[in-house]
């Protein structure tokens, strides 16, 4: 990792990694620079062992603005290498990197959510915002469409009615809205957000990396599948997660449960 970075910062503890946004005078808008510096840091966290959880936020008063328009937009028009390093970035970390990263990622969006700030949202394993975050499709507004893969994201993310809804309107909605369109799983008031996101990251670091791992993989690859598709695909993904488990997981689950007795799955994770 080439910390520390110029527009983000990474913060360990106990297994969670904070992953922040830190252009808050700018509303974490995304500058080519802050595309080289998240990519950079994903790629070494997914291989980082103090990470099991990661956890994406912004600085001050916003999650992100989106993309830089001065930096990515206009300052690149007539710069097309900066132009093509600077949208590969963002399109890998914001997509590629984050639906392939290994470990369980929560985005938790604090304030300001605007434009390609909803592809890490929509990339992010589960997502809680502040009630009082304020997200928006924008893009309309000042004459562009969603791009990068925004309009993927919402027509893949949201209902048909809200992704057009939000897309043609242009029109902000906060938190609680973003939960009942299902752009993130709930909203809490902004007070309780962090302390939310680490009850969330603890839940997860209570259950086995590889089960997790094999899990978000499965629920996010059998959306594009047919029914038999996913049959197959979810047999050979069981007996990857078997053989490659090296806690094993499944046999003390199954042992925990069935001979002693002491253990129901129903209720939380095995005893390891
Ligand atoms: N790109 C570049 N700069 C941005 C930015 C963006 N997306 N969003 C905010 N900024 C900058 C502003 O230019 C300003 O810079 P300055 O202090 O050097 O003039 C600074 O951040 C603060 O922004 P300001 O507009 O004064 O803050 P605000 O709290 O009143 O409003 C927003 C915040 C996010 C509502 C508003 O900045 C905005 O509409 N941003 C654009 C959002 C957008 O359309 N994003 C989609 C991009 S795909």
């Amino acid at each position: 990792m080439s910390e520390p970075y110029q527009t983000i910062r990474v913060e360990k503890d106990n297994g969670i990694t904070w992953v922040i946004f830190n252009r808050p005078e700018k509303r974490n808008a995304m500058s080519p620079q802050l595309h080289f510096d998240m990519d950079d840091a994903l790629g070494a966290l997914a291989k980082d062992d103090e990470t099991k959880v990661l956890i994406l936020t912004g600085a001050g008063a916003a999650f992100s603005a989106g993309q830089d328009l001065k930096e990515y937009f206009r300052e690149t028009a007539n710069n097309p290498e900066l132009r093509e390093k600077s949208q590969a970035a963002s399109n890998r970390w914001r997509w590629h990197r984050l639906v392939h990263f290994p470990k369980p990622t929560i985005a938790m969006i604090n304030g300001y959510c605007f434009g390609g700030a909803f592809t890490q949202v929509c990339g992010c394993d589960i997502a809680i915002a502040a009630d009082e975050a304020s997200f928006g499709l924008s893009e309309v507004n000042w004459g562009v469409i969603p791009g990068g893969i925004v309009s993927w994201n919402i027509a893949e993310m949201l209902s048909h009615r809200d992704a057009m809804f939000y897309a043609m309107t242009g029109l902000p909605f906060d938190g609680r809205k973003a939960a009942e369109i299902k752009l993130v799983n709930y909203s809490v008031p902004l007070a309780q957000l962090r302390e939310e996101a680490l009850k969330i990251a603890k839940v997860l670091m209570e259950k086995n990396p590889a089960a997790l791992r094999a899990t978000k993989e499965a629920v996010r690859h059998v959306r594009g599948m047919n029914h038999d598709q996913a049959q197959q695909y979810l047999a050979a993904k069981l007996s990857e997660l078997v053989a490659k488990d090296k806690d094993k997981g499944m046999q003390k689950g199954l042992s925990q449960f069935l001979d002693d007795k002491s253990y129901r799955p129903g209720f939380g994770s095995l005893k390891n």
